[in-house]
């Protein structure tokens, strides 16, 4: 099987090499546990071996991205002009509901990425869902009113996460996607179910008892890996992955 480098220093020998070729892996964690250096991280790997890379953006703004990759001396502009990279960044209000995975398709077909980021999942959920709805609606041939009594919002949240994951897969690339936690949950997205349909999870946290960031990998499909989570820290060149 192809393996994917993830660029992150110590994981891939967690994961018999790298992640495999055309996953869909979730990185999910609480606020500042690092999930968009890493995914900045892993896409700069990939431009590194000669990949194009997609970062497809629901939450910050293109210069705040900027300004945090160059931190680790990853310049995203120069890559962008050079036609590595392309970063998107969808924002409410500009974006519509409905419109948002067309958007997100017509990119990825122009950039045709081997390596794509969505950050955050739960973000695009919240758009997706009200989009899922619409359409659940126009299938069972009822008005959106009526058919919000009969779809549940887990069902509108559920469809749209079915529909993400396999949209995103089916371009082709290797993905990762990030999705916010709430701090103390017993699950690895806040909807519950994208953990289940997706490939691999890691799962990255700060333990404020121990004062130590901690990664662990929760799932990986067709990978032997490393269940006992690991310390990381976040350096000058981005995220390295202690040994023990
Ligand atoms: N230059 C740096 N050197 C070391 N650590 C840094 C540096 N820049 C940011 N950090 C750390 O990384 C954290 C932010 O990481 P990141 O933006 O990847 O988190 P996140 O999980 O994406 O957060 P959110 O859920 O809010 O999007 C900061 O809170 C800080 O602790
Ligand atoms: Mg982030």
């Amino acid at each position: 099987m192809e393996r994917v480098r993830t660029g992150v220093a110590g994981l891939d020998e967690l994961i018999e090499g790298g992640i495999p070729k055309g996953s869909v892996v979730l990185i999910s964690g609480s606020p500042g546990t690092g999930k968009t250096i890493f995914a900045l991280q892993f896409l700069v790997e990939g431009i590194r071996n000669g990949e194009k890379a997609l970062y497809i953006s629901f939450e910050e703004n293109r210069l705040a991205i900027t300004d945090q990759a160059r931190q680790f001396g990853w310049d995203l502009e120069k890559l962008e002009k050079g036609g590595k990279l392309k970063i998107a960044c969808f924002n409410m209000p500009k974006t519509s509901v409905v419109n948002v995975n067309a958007e997100m398709e017509q990119v990825a077909k122009a950039v045709k990425p081997d390596r794509v980021v969505v950050d955050s999942l739960s973000v695009l959920l919240v758009y997706l869902e009200m989009s899922s709805r619409l359409e659940l609606a126009s299938q069972a041939g009822m008005s959106v009113d009526k058919a919000n009594n009969f779809i549940s919002e887990e069902a509108a949240t559920r469809a749209s996460v079915l529909t993400t994951i396999a949209n995103i897969r089916s371009w082709g690339g290797t993905s990762l996607l990030t999705a916010e936690m709430p701090e103390t949950a017993n699950y690895l997205s806040r909807d519950t179910i994208s953990s289940f349909v997706a490939d691999g999870v890691i799962k990255v946290s700060w333990l404020e008892a121990l004062g130590k960031r901690s990664l662990a990998v929760k799932k990986m499909r067709s990978t032997n890996n490393v269940l006992e989570p690991r310390s990381f820290s976040i350096g000058p060149k981005g995220i390295i992955v202690e040994k023990e």
